[in-house]
């Protein structure tokens, strides 16, 4: 029976793509994947793009995410993909949806997924978990993200970050994502949080392509605060 696949396709490599997504790409009618504008790269299809097989004349689909934290324009872009979305499952098509990393850690997923159940209730959906950014960084980095009864926050550094010196009192691990432009605020403020100087300290950017860089100091190493300047960043700051 057609319907939609929710895949995460991990960080980058495309060798961090589990079979089963592979397997699902592969198999679907049309492939559908988030931009900023109709101008930029979807960076989820450049992540598999070397497992499409261009002779199966597979429709690609990009659906248009504005950067926006306006929550009118968000809500109808939620709405107006998800449109988009039914039509081509509901027209017996096998359709796929990639996101990076994982679906259900700061994805657009999440809105389409919500709008489909509600408005579509008919859509079969499933959902291929993908290797989260965070995962991948502990891995290149050698830093476990949690221990024993070690508490971990997870924190969007492009909202308001006054919360971040009480959260810093109750986690071992601090990891900041979404959006290594604003990582000097993030910065300042864990200077002031009360965080050891002697606490690991660790960056990554592009993680999984040709242009990642990582970076690895303690706290109170850190003096230089231009350390990223790309969207696709992640943070660590661990106790030890
Ligand atoms: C909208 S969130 C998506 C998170 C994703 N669903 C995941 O599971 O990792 C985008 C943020 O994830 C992080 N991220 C995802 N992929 C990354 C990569 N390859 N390198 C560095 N950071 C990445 C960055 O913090 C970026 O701003």
């Amino acid at each position: 029976m057609p319907g939609l696949i929710g895949i995460g396709v991990g960080p980058g490599d495309p060798d961090l793509l589990t079979v089963k997504a592979v397997k699902a790409i592969q198999n679907a009618d049309i492939i559908m994947c988030p931009a900023s504008n109709q101008d930029r790269p979807s960076i989820a299809l450049s992540v598999v793009s070397s497992l499409i097989d261009k002779s199966k004349n597979q429709e690609i689909v990009k659906l248009i995410f504005p950067m926006t934290k306006d929550k009118h324009v968000l809500e109808e872009t939620w709405k107006r993909n998800a449109k988009i979305m039914s039509e081509k499952v509901l027209s017996g098509k096998n359709v796929v949806y990639l996101t990076v990393g994982d679906p259900y850690l700061y994805s657009t997923w999440i809105y389409m997924y919500k709008d489909l159940k509600e408005n579509y209730p008919d859509i079969k959906i499933t959902v291929i978990p993908g290797i989260v950014s965070m995962f991948t960084f502990a891995s290149k980095v050698g830093v476990s993200i949690a221990e024993g009864a070690e508490k971990v926050a997870i924190i969007p550094s492009c909202y308001d970050l006054s919360s971040v010196k009480e959260i810093a009192k109750h986690s071992e691990t601090m990891v900041f994502l979404k959006d290594g432009r604003y990582f000097d605020k993030v910065i300042e403020v864990l200077k002031e949080s009360g965080f050891p100087d002697n606490s690991i300290f660790a960056i990554g950017q592009d993680l999984g392509t040709e242009n990642e860089i990582i970076k690895k100091m303690t706290l109170g190493e850190v003096n230089d605060n231009n350390l990223t300047t790309k969207y696709f960043s992640i943070l660590v700051v661990k106790r030890v």
